[in-house]
């Protein structure tokens, strides 16, 4: 393979979540690098070994050394603490924070032409972090956490109106927490507004659903989600390494689109080979672009607090 793509924090649920489904699509050779250097070099065993089965012949190794990780064409940031049943993904700030200045510094200094998708909560502010510590463009730091919503306010619709989830686009702007803004009237199904499939009250229900969607799996399994996250952190691998030109909500860096300025905030932007190529604006009702702002703030506050 040419390509390589380095997951830190790889022996963790999500980070080897991500190296999996790297690995089953044969998109690139995988590094795993993470401070468990014996279980990092186990679960990239583990997964070399499901290669001959998937039919893929990607590279997996894994250890604690970044020296392996040089000149990845991606990096994906997964290290960091997982939430705790009860916790806001906000209180993870100051532990992961202090984390992404070690993990950027070493990214920086063997892949320094690599765009990183920061994974770790809060993840906005996080991305805030990666991006001013490593002094790279806006456009080589892009964060998952918007198709992971989408994900999952396509899965409610879909169980809704017992269609395939195929047939579901759903569109989720904001920070990833509490006040993220799941936009009904952009989402569909086969092209149709779900405003216009589905009653208010359902459609409520759903938007509230998806914001809680962390805490509810959280809550069931004791510790956050993995499968969902590392599979959209995977697809927007793919669009990269694939130069796909794939439209995903992302975490970006805002310099005045939406009317927010120097922040990092999940909008749509298109995907391909440069990372984050272009931030899509659309025009949003007043309501939509309040509760935009009221997240913005609430992003604000955080990267405030870690002085980024
Ligand atoms: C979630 C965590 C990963 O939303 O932020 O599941």
């Amino acid at each position: 393979m040419n390509r390589k793509v380095t997951v830190v924090g790889g022996a963790g649920n999500v980070g080897a979540t991500v190296a999996r489904s790297i690995a089953e699509k044969e998109l690139a050779d995988v590094v795993i690098v993470d401070i468990a250097d014996q279980k990092a070099a186990g679960v990239a065993l583990d997964i070399l070994e499901t290669c001959p089965i998937l039919g893929s012949d990607s590279l997996v190794i894994g250890g604690s050394d970044y020296a392996q990780s040089a000149n990845s064409d991606v990096v994906v940031i997964t290290s960091g603490v997982p939430r705790k049943p009860g916790m806001s993904r906000d209180d993870l700030l100051n532990v992961n924070f202090n984390i992404m200045k070690a993990v950027t510094e070493q990214v920086v200094k063997y892949s320094p032409n690599c765009i990183i998708v920061p994974v770790a909560n809060p993840l906005d502010a996080m991305c805030q972090a990666v991006y001013k510590l490593s002094g790279f463009p806006r456009e080589r730091v892009v964060g998952m956490a918007g198709v992971l919503d989408s994900a999952r306010m396509r899965t409610f619709i879909a169980q809704e109106l017992r269609v395939s989830v195929e047939n579901v686009h759903a569109f989720v702007l904001g920070g990833h927490g509490d006040t993220m803004v799941p936009l009904p009237r952009l989402s569909t199904v086969a092209g149709i507004p779900i405003t216009q499939l589905l009653s208010q009250e359902r459609i409520d229900a759903i938007c509230k659903r998806t914001a809680d969607g962390g805490a509810e799996i959280t809550k069931l399994v004791g510790t956050s989600a993995w499968y969902a996250p590392g599979e959209s952190a995977a697809e927007m691998v793919e669009a990269i390494l694939k130069d796909k030109k794939k439209i995903l909500p992302c975490s970006a860096y805002l310099q005045g689109e939406y009317g927010v300025k120097n922040q990092y905030l999940g909008v749509p932007v298109k995907l391909g080979a440069k990372g984050m190529e272009q931030i899509i604006e659309i025009k949003l009702e007043p309501e939509e672009q309040a509760a935009l702002m009221k997240s913005a703030a609430a992003v604000k506050e955080l990267v405030d607090v870690i002085r980024m």
